[in-house]
């Protein structure tokens, strides 16, 4: 039996190659020898966007075609939109017995969002709601209601899985044996750095390159981008490490990656011909994930069917763990 991996992505806006390149591809690989349930956590979505439903709604439908276009597989991958699985509500609600209010408190990546999200929670975070506190309760129930034995997280993350962990080990100890225990599958590739240079490509940033962007948005954006301060006239010698053209070239024009680093070294490219360079081949290595969607994008019904058939399956897993845990929890009436 495969092991189950079960991962969530928040429906909030268009894929981005940080995204790309710092999960998604990776689920990609992983759906070949796991059996890998991606949830599109429109509930926890809502939790920072609970004033903006349509911006959810929208989203779902652009993050289904994004991951299908960059090679999620529905033969071998289950997609589920997590609203449509009541269980995981009425286990959070069960959870949140398990959880004092100062662990949430102090849960780092919870720490962290608060202070970003100033204008919806207030300076100090005073104006935080119950939802938004709990959301770490919520993903222990998206976990364990599916059983999932591996969650790929980045290392911001990591924090809601020792959460999870200790809420599963909580359980246990008092309903008796009746949860998995998840581990975390730490990502192998890194984060994508944005166009400012920025240490994290993030669509609040605005300094990321969408997986939807046309040839005329990927132009502008790379000829904008931040190359060597001390590289003045075109045959000027630089450092391409502290280039954000070369960043790009290490991604997505890896065959000719030795020349390009040499040329920027001794003079001989220009900034404007390695942008150029640049441009086709961010293009061309977007050309086949522009087509996949266009393709999905076109076929609704098809898109439709794979929500429907993954929803239904993970639907199916949720009630039966359910019956498990209510009959642990003396519930089951
Ligand atoms: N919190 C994750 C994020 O913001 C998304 C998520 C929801 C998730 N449910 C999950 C991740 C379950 C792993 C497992 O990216």
């Amino acid at each position: 039996m495969k092991k189950r991996i079960l991962t969530g992505i928040r429906p909030t806006g268009n894929l981005h190659l940080g995204h790309l390149f710092g999960a998604v591809g990776n689920w990609v690989n992983l759906q070949n020898e796991y059996d890998i349930h991606i949830e599109i956590a429109d509930v926890q979505a809502l939790t920072d966007n609970f004033n903006n439903p349509k911006k959810v709604r929208d989203n779902v439908t652009q993050l289904v075609l994004d991951l299908l276009s960059v090679g999620i597989d529905p033969n071998k991958s289950t997609l589920f939109i997590q609203s449509q699985i009541p269980e995981i509500a009425e286990l959070t609600v069960f959870y949140s017995n398990l959880v004092t209010v100062s662990r949430l408190e102090r849960n780092p990546t919870v720490k962290t969002e608060i202070a970003q999200k100033k204008e919806l929670f207030g300076n100090n975070g005073e104006s935080i709601t119950y939802g938004f506190l709990g959301y770490p309760i919520s993903q222990a129930a998206d976990i364990t209601i599916f059983n999932g034995e591996l969650i790929p997280v980045g290392e911001d993350q990591l924090p809601l899985i020792e959460q999870c962990r200790e809420i599963v080990r909580k359980f246990n100890s008092i309903y008796g044996e009746t949860l998995k225990e998840p581990t975390h599958l730490l990502s192998t590739t890194s984060r994508v750095k944005g166009l400012d240079g920025n240490e994290k490509m993030g669509k609040s940033l605005g300094n990321a390159i969408f997986l939807v962007d046309n040839d005329e948005t990927i132009s502008k954006k790379i000829m904008a981008a931040i190359t060597d301060p001390n590289k003045i006239k075109k045959d000027d010698k630089a450092n391409p490490n502290i280039c954000m053209v070369y960043y790009y070239h290490q991604l997505v024009n890896k065959e000719n990656l030795k020349t390009v680093c040499a040329e920027c070294k001794n003079g001989t490219r220009g900034c404007v011909a390695c942008k150029k360079e640049l441009i086709t081949k961010m293009n061309e290595f977007l050309q086949p994930i522009r087509e996949k969607r266009k393709y999905y994008a076109e076929n609704p019904d098809i898109v439709k069917e794979i929500l429907e058939a993954g929803t239904k399956k993970s639907q199916q897993t949720a009630k039966e763990n359910m019956k498990k845990i209510k009959k642990a929890m003396m519930i089951d009436y």
